[in-house]
Order: structure tokens, then C-alpha cells, then sequence
């Protein structure tokens, strides 16, 4: 096992009603931002629990924060706290506000052009430096209640590029699994897809020491398997909810990365597929993930193996056969819900896009990606090219 350092400061509260506890979460006399996106929240009754709950403080709103936060919508609100003195954010919604609010708060105070938090991906690490904040998760998908990372697209350059730091936990995050009801049926799907990949980023690398990281990897997926597709239909069921929502969370609050390698790969090339073409984020990594799988073969069979034994209880003849299975299982999974795996399904101006990403990566320096370094430019054109 490698060695790791496990910290996470932040005060997750779970369940049903958990959102009147507000009034106790936020520090006395705080002056509040409350962010949200494009007003879901007015019509599940989502904002009226919170304004309810903080009816005693002093409140601003900023809305609008789209999905895929744009950085030109959140520098507004930067403005907005410096010019009203604000003191605490509460992001109410999916992960496109509370990424947009991690941002928000590690801009307040800096100094310079903004947009370089994002190019030079600077670290947030000193907790005076940033606007305290808090989360009310409505859709259950990237982790980002309680993780430290956030990714925000600056739209003149149509660039989504991510920010973290530990200095960007949320102080807590309110996570009422019946806020589920509400969400468009696309939205559930690409909650599980998300959730599901987010495990297989930390998971589908090489076989290794760390015996109970992989159960608890395998463990979320089986999870996610288990409740993904009734969950879409049947979002009210608080059994199906609340496992799927606390598999979300689970699969990116930094438990199951510790102590193995790593390959972020399908998120990097799938942020470009939306920064492109809009695509839902999800829907990205149903189009590369399975391929990077295939394009990384040999690199990835023993552990595909692995997971095709002990999340799909495959039998076959070899590694290899198994480790084949198991990606076809998995696209047969991602079919199941919802998605389609094929760029050319998701948008009709595809072809360029091989060289566009290529280019990209090219120009930042990423010329090696995967948990062996071993996904090369021309790997990330193999694998877009699959794609098509
Ligand atoms: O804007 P509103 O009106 O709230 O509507 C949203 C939005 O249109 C709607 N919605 C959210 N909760 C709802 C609801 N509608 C009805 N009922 C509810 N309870 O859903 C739409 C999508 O919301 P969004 O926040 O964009 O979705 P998601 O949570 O999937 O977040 C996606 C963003 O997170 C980033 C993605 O790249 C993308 O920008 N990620 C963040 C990560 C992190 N911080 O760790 C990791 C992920 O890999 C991911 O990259
Ligand atoms: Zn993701």
C-alpha cells in the first residue's frame, strides 16, 4: 500500500429533515451568500426549507450559476462578496454550484487575474484565505460535498479546468436524500454514470496491495449496479435514494484513493467533450471510459479481470477473456442506464475532435496521463478516435 495522509474536515449530515439544522451549522452573525443554479430549487421547495431555517440571518442571494459554471458568472458574485461584506456561502444545489462556490470563495481574496487559479491550477491550502462555506447537496453525483475539488469552464476560451486545495471543504454539507425526487430522469442517470466512474478512475488501474481499498471500491459499484436502475425510476423509494446518494459521496470523498494509483484519464479527456460540445459531464464518461479500457488493455487486463470476477461474477477461461467481458458488461451497464456511448450519437460535429483534444493536451504539457504515465498523446488520439 502507498503511503497516504487522510484528512477531511467536513461535517456531513445525512438524511431526511436534516436541512432545518441550518440554523445551528452557520456561525452566528454570519452575513450570507446563498448561490444557486437556474431555480430548481424554487420549485421543490428546496430554497423555502433553507430560508426558513436561516430566517434569522442576514441574506443575499446570487442565482444563475449554470451547469458546468462558467467563470464569468462566478466573478460576479466574487465582486458581490467583496462589495457586501459577506462572511459565509451556502451553495444550494448539484455539483455545478457547489464547484462554482469552492471557486468563488478561493477568489475573494485573490490577488491578480482570476482566471489563473484555474491555469495555473493554484492550491488553496491556507483556510484564512478563503470565504468559509457551506453546501445543501440537491443531486447526488460528484463527491463535490465532500471533496475539496471543483471544475469551472472559462467560457471566452471554453476551457473547463479544475481548482482544489484543502483550504476547500465545505465547513458541512446537508445531504437529504428525499431531495432526489425532483430531478429529471437524465439527471439520476448521469448521477449514477458519474458516481460509477468516479470509482473506476481510483479503481480500474493495477492489481495491488491495498486489499480493502478494492473491496470498498468493488463494494460502491456493486451498490451503484444494484440501485442504479430502479433509482431513475423510482426516485421516491428512500431506500434506493439513500444508497444511491451516499455511493455518491463515498466514491469521491477521498477514502478509496488513498493508498493506490490513480488514473483521472476519462474525466480529463471527457472535460473536453463538454467544454466542445456542451455534453452533459456523465455522458462524457460513458463515451471514453469503456475505450480507454480497450486502448489500455494490456496495461489494465488483470485488474479488469478483477473487477469483472468480483463485481459482475464473470466466469471464463482466462485473464483475458474475463477482462473483455467486464468491459462489455460495463458498456451494457451504462446502456442500461441511459447513456450513449458514441461521440457521434452525442453531437453531430465530431470530427475534428481527436486533433482538437490532442492539440490541447499538447499545449498544456500533459503529454502522459494514466497511473503508469503510459497514456500518450497518441493513446488520447486512439481513444477519442474509438469513440467516434
Ligand atoms: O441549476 P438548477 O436549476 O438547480 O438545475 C440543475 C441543473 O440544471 C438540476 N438540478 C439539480 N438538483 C435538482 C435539479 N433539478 C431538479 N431537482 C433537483 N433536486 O440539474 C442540472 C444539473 O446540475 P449540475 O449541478 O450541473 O449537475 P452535477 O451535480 O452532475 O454537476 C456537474 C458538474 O460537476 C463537475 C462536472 O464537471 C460538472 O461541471 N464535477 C465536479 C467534481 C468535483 N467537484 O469533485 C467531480 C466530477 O467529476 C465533476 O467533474
Ligand atoms: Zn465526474
Amino acid at each position: 500500500m502507498l503511503n497516504f495522509e487522510l484528512y477531511n474536515p467536513v461535517n456531513y449530515i445525512f438524511g431526511k429533515g436534516q436541512t432545518e439544522k441550518l440554523t445551528n451549522l452557520v456561525p452566528k452573525d454570519a452575513k450570507i451568500l446563498v448561490a444557486y443554479g437556474g431555480g430548481s430549487i424554487f420549485k421543490n421547495g428546496v430554497y423555502n426549507q433553507v430560508t426558513t431555517a436561516l430566517k434569522d440571518f442576514d441574506l443575499i442571494e446570487f442565482g444563475g450559476i449554470e451547469p458546468n459554471p462558467r467563470f464569468e458568472t462566478l466573478i460576479k458574485a466574487v465582486q458581490i462578496i467583496r462589495e457586501q461584506k459577506i462572511t459565509f456561502i451556502l451553495a444550494v444545489g448539484g455539483g455545478s454550484v457547489i464547484d462554482g462556490v469552492k471557486f468563488i470563495s478561493a477568489a475573494v481574496n485573490f490577488e491578480g487575474d482570476a482566471t489563473e487559479i484555474l491555469k495555473k491550477r493554484i492550491l488553496f491550502t491556507d483556510v484564512t484565505k478563503v470565504i468559509p462555506f457551506g453546501t445543501v447537496l440537491t443531486l447526488p453525483a460528484t463527491g463535490s460535498e465532500m471533496n475539496s475539488g471543483a471544475v469551472v469552464t472559462i467560457g471566452a476560451t471554453q476551457e473547463k479546468l479544475t481548482l482544489g486545495g484543502s483550504a476547500l471543504f465545505p465547513k458541512f454539507s446537508i445531504v437529504d436524500p428525499t431531495v432526489i425526487v425532483s430531478l429529471p430522469k437524465r439527471q439520476l442517470q448521469n448521477g449514477v454514470i458519474d458516481a460509477f466512474t468516479h470509482v473506476m478512475e481510483q479503481y480500474m488501474t493495477y492489481k495491488h496491495d491495498a486489499l480493502l481499498q478494492d473491496r470498498l471500491a468493488e463494494s460502491i459499484l456493486q451498490t451503484l449496479i444494484e440501485v442504479g436502475p430502479s433509482v431513475v425510476e423510482n426516485p421516491s423509494d428512500y431506500k434506493l435514494a439513500s444508497n444511491f446518494v451516499w455511493s455518491a459521496t463515498m466514491a469521491l470523498n477521498g477514502l478509496i484513493q488513498k493508498g493506490v494509483p490513480s488514473d483521472w484519464a476519462t474525466h480529463m479527456i471527457g472535460h473536453e467533450l463538454t467544454a466542445l460540445y456542451e455534453i452533459d459531464h456523465a455522458r462524457t464518461l460513458a463515451i471514453i471510459g469503456p475505450n480507454l479500457y480497450r486502448v489500455l488493455f494490456e496495461t489494465k487486463k488483470e485488474k479488469l479481470a478483477q473487477y469483472g470476477q468480483r463485481v459482475w461474477k464473470l466466469t471464463g477461461d482466462s485473464t483475458d477473456v474475463i477482462a473483455r467481458q467486464a468491459i462489455e458488461k460495463t458498456v451494457e451497464f451504462f446502456h442500461t442506464m441511459g447513456m450513449k456511448t458514441k461521440l457521434s450519437e452525442n453531437t453531430e460535429n465530431y470530427k475534428e475532435t481527436a486533433d482538437f483534444i490532442v492539440n490541447r493536451f499538447e499545449e498544456r504539457g500533459w503529454l502522459a496521463l494514466g497511473e503508469k504515465q503510459n497514456i500518450t498523446l497518441e493513446k488520447v488520439r486512439e481513444i477519442v478516435e474509438m469513440s467516434y
